[in-house]
């Protein structure tokens, strides 16, 4: 209950960057927890976290963690979530600086980004899809998990870097409103690639 009031105050701060009416449900959050688990990468970094839902859903991959980072640019919800997961390294900054961070330089990485990319201004857009590539590729192994809240059809972003492709993983019905989960991944050898 909680959760939802600061989700819909969040809302009414900035319509455009929460870019959604409620926090994410136990299914949708449940998804990407087993997206997650499918990669062995020790780094995980989670964009766009808001009032944490999927972050308290992704905590029993911390074990098998050596990072678990999460970026929320509103200082709200990045102070909530510093509150709510004290073991985890919670950095109030724009998803831009994602590849800034002081990471180690080949490690994978898996990235659970929750950005509302549609209605977000293009420009930040621009910047955050770049950032999430830039230092994707520098690792071989990453994958970017996203949801989205378009048709379940439509890619969350287009001019994806060569040898990569989109995989829809799953559509959530039941999330408000529904979502389809994409992962974005290192196409496998001989694989034919479709952007
Ligand atoms: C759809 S909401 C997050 C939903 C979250 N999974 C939840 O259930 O509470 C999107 C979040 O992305 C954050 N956000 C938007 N633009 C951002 C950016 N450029 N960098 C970091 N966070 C951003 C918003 O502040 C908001 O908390």
């Amino acid at each position: 209950m909680r959760q939802r009031l600061a989700f819909a105050l969040g809302y009414l701060r900035n319509p455009r960057h929460v870019g959604a009416i409620a926090p994410a449900s136990r299914a949708l959050a449940q998804a990407i927890l087993a997206e997650v688990l499918r990669n062995d990468a020790q780094v995980l970094i989670e964009v766009g976290a808001g009032t944490g839902a999927i972050t308290r859903a992704l905590m029993p991959a911390l074990d098998r963690l050596d990072r678990f980072l999460v970026i929320e640019r509103d200082p709200g919800f990045a102070r909530m979530l510093s509150a709510h997961f004290p073991e985890l390294e919670v950095l109030n900054c724009c998803a831009s600086s994602v590849d800034q961070l002081p990471l180690d330089a080949s490690a994978p990485v898996t990235l659970v980004s929750s950005l509302p990319l549609l209605s977000m201004p293009k420009a930040e857009v621009q910047k955050c899809v770049s950032a999430m590539l830039s230092l994707m590729t520098h690792r071989p192994g990453s994958k970017l998990i996203q949801y989205t809240y378009a048709a379940p059809h439509l890619r969350p972003f287009a001019n994806i870097p060569y040898g990569w492709r989109w995989r829809r993983v799953v559509s959530i019905w039941a999330n408000l409103p529904p979502a389809t989960v994409w992962s974005l991944e290192q196409t496998p050898r001989g694989a034919s690639i479709v952007h």
